[in-house]
C-alpha cells in the first residue's frame, strides 16, 4: 500500500509519481489496476460529475459519498479526500471534525486543502493529531471568485516568490506534500527544486515530482472544452455517446434484445446474484 512515507521516498530517489482523481468505486477499481499510487477525490467533482459551474457548491457530505466509494475500490493507493469550501476556512475545530469525516466514514488516508495564510495553522493542528495534508497553491478553484478567474498564477516575480514562500510555509507547517496548479513550468520547478516534500503539478510544466490529472479529462469523457495542460488518452465520452446512439438504433429497430440476450428458462445474470 502506497503511504505518505513513500511519496517522500520517491522525491529522495526521483522517481516521478502520477495522481489520478477518481470520484467512484468503478474508476477507483481500474486506475488500481493500472497502478496508479495515489487516487484523489478531489472538489472537482463539483464541475466534473455533479455539474456545478465551480467547485465552491461541493460540500463536504458530497466528498464523503464518493470517498465512500472510491475506498471500496481501492485497496492499495494512497487516499487524499479534498476538504471542501467552508469545510476547514471558518475555524479550527471545523476543519479538524471535517479532516476526522473523511478519514473516519470516507476512509482517506489524508485530505488536502487549498492556501498558505490562514491554513497553516490548520495544516500544522491536522498533522500534529496524525492527519496527513497535502497542500494546494497556484490556482485554488475555491478562491475562484478573488483570483477573478481561472488563470495561470504566480506570473511575475513577486507573486513567484510569494508562492514559493508560501509553499516553504507549509511544508514547515507539516504538509506532506503539495498540488501546484496553473503556474509557469519555471516558478514549478524552483519550488520543487526548494522542497522535500514532493510538489505534484497540474498545469505546472515538466519538473514537479508528481503529476495529477482529472480523470475524466485523462479518458476524454469530458464534454466541452479542456483546460490546454490536459492530455486526453482516451475518447471514452465519444465511444459512450456512439455505443448509446446504437443501444437506442437498436431498441428502435427491434434487433435488441436478440435471442442471445433472452432468457431461455436457464438463469445466469450480474455478477453472483442473478438479475
Ligand atoms: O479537486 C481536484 O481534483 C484537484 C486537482 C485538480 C488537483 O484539486
Amino acid at each position: 500500500m502506497t503511504t505518505v512515507m513513500d511519496l517522500q521516498r520517491f522525491k529522495a530517489e526521483r522517481r516521478r509519481f502520477a495522481m489520478l482523481t477518481a470520484y467512484d468505486y468503478p474508476t477507483a477499481r481500474m486506475a488500481e489496476e493500472a497502478g496508479i499510487p495515489v487516487l484523489l477525490v478531489g472538489d472537482s467533482l463539483g464541475n466534473v460529475v455533479l455539474g456545478y459551474p465551480t467547485t465552491v457548491f461541493v460540500t463536504l457530505e458530497d466528498v464523503l459519498h464518493h470517498a465512500r466509494a472510491v475506498a471500496r475500490g481501492a485497496s492499495s493507493a494512497l487516499l487524499v479526500g479534498d476538504l471542501p469550501f467552508m469545510s476547514y476556512q471558518p475555524s479550527l475545530e471545523r476543519a479538524i471534525t471535517s479532516a476526522g469525516r473523511l478519514v473516519q466514514e470516507g476512509g482517506m488516508h489524508a485530505v488536502k486543502l487549498e492556501g498558505a495564510g490562514p491554513s497553516l495553522e490548520v495544516v500544522r493542528r491536522l498533522t500534529q493529531i496524525g492527519i496527513p495534508v497535502m497542500a494546494h497553491l497556484g490556482l485554488t478553484p475555491q478562491s475562484v471568485h478573488a483570483l477573478g478567474g481561472f488563470r495561470v498564477q504566480a506570473r511575475t516575480e513577486e507573486a513567484a516568490e510569494r508562492l514559493l514562500q508560501d509553499a516553504c510555509e507549509l511544508e514547515a507547517a507539516g504538509a506532506f506534500s503539495l498540488v501546484l496548479e496553473a503556474v509557469p513550468a519555471e516558478v514549478a520547478e524552483r519550488v520543487t527544486a526548494a522542497l522535500r516534500i514532493p510538489t505534484i503539478g497540474i498545469g505546472a510544466g515538466p519538473h514537479c515530482d508528481g503529476q495529477v490529472l482529472v480523470a475524466h479529462d485523462l479518458l476524454g469523457l469530458t464534454r466541452g472544452r479542456t483546460p490546454r495542460f490536459v492530455k486526453r488518452y482516451a475518447d471514452l465520452g465519444d465511444q459512450a455517446v456512439e455505443a448509446m446512439r446504437a443501444f437506442a438504433r437498436e431498441v428502435a429497430e427491434g434487433t435488441f434484445p436478440g435471442p442471445e440476450h433472452s432468457y431461455r428458462g436457464d438463469a445466469g445474470g450480474r455478477g453472483d446474484g442473478g438479475g
